[in-house]
C-alpha cells in the first residue's frame, strides 16, 4: 500500500484529481496520508480539510535552518506513517535529507515532455512561454522521479499534447493541465500496481 503525502504549493487541482481517482476505487493500493504546503492559504490545504485528511502548513520560513526544517517534516512524515510522496505544485526545493531519506519514494510532475523544458527556473508560464517559442508541435506533462536535481530523475510516464495555431501560454497552460489530471493518477496507480505485482514481492 502506497501511504502517500502530498507536497503542494497552490490550487491543488493535481491533488484533487489523485484524490478523486482513489475516492473512485481506480488506485486500489494507495491512499493519501497527508498533505503539506508551504503556503497557509493554499487551495491545497483546503481540499485536504473538506475531505477530512490532515493537511498541514510546514515552510522553511518558520525554521532557523533547512536541518531543523527538514527534522521536522521527516518527522511529521514518519508520524502518518508516509512512505511515499508526490509533488503536486511544490514551488520549493524538498531538503536533500528528505530526498535521501526517502530515495526513489519522491515523484512530481512538471507541466512540459522532459528533458526538455525543465530544470531550475522553468515553472509556471515560463514552460509554457519557452515551448511555444520553441516551434515544438506537441507539449504535455511528465511524471518523474526526484532526486537532488531539478526535473531530472527516472521518468514514470509521459502524456502528450498538440500545441495548436493560436495557442498563448494560457492556452496551452490549460490543455497541459488538463493532461495532467490524467497522467498524476495513471502514473501513481502504475507505481502502486508495480509494488503489489508479485515480481516486485520477490526482489
Ligand atoms: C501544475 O501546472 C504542475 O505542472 C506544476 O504546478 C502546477 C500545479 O497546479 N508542478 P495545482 O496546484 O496542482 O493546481
Amino acid at each position: 500500500m502506497l501511504s502517500i503525502a502530498v507536497f503542494g504549493s497552490g490550487a491543488g487541482s493535481n491533488f484533487r484529481a489523485i484524490l478523486t481517482a482513489i475516492q473512485q476505487g481506480n488506485i486500489p493500493a494507495a491512499r493519501i496520508s497527508l498533505v503539506i504546503s508551504n503556503n497557509s492559504g493554499a487551495g491545497i490545504l483546503g481540499i485536504a480539510r473538506a475531505n477530512a485528511l490532515p493537511a498541514i502548513h510546514l515552510s522553511q520560513k518558520q525554521f532557523p535552518d533547512e536541518r531543523s526544517f527538514a527534522d521536522t517534516v521527516l518527522a511529521t512524515l514518519r508520524d502518518h506513517g508516509v512512505n511515499f510522496i508526490a509533488l503536486a505544485g511544490y514551488m520549493k526545493r524538498v531538503p536533500p535529507a528528505v530526498v535521501a531519506a526517502y530515495r526513489d519514494r519522491i515523484i512530481n510532475i512538471h507541466p512540459a515532455l522532459l528533458p526538455r523544458f525543465g530544470g531550475a527556473g522553468m515553472f509556471g508560464m515560463r514552460v509554457h512561454e519557452a515551448v511555444l517559442a520553441s516551434g515544438e508541435k506537441t507539449s504535455g506533462a511528465t511524471v518523474h522521479y526526484v532526486d537532488e536535481e531539478y526535473d531530472h530523475g527516472r521518468m514514470v510516464l509521459q502524456l502528450t499534447v498538440p500545441v495548436l495555431p493560436g495557442d498563448t501560454p494560457e492556452s496551452l497552460a490549460s490543455r497541459v493541465l488538463a493532461a495532467e489530471h490524467e497522467l498524476y493518477p495513471a502514473a501513481i496507480g502504475r507505481i502502486a500496481r508495480d509494488e503489489t505485482s508479485p515480481e516486485h514481492q520477490r526482489n
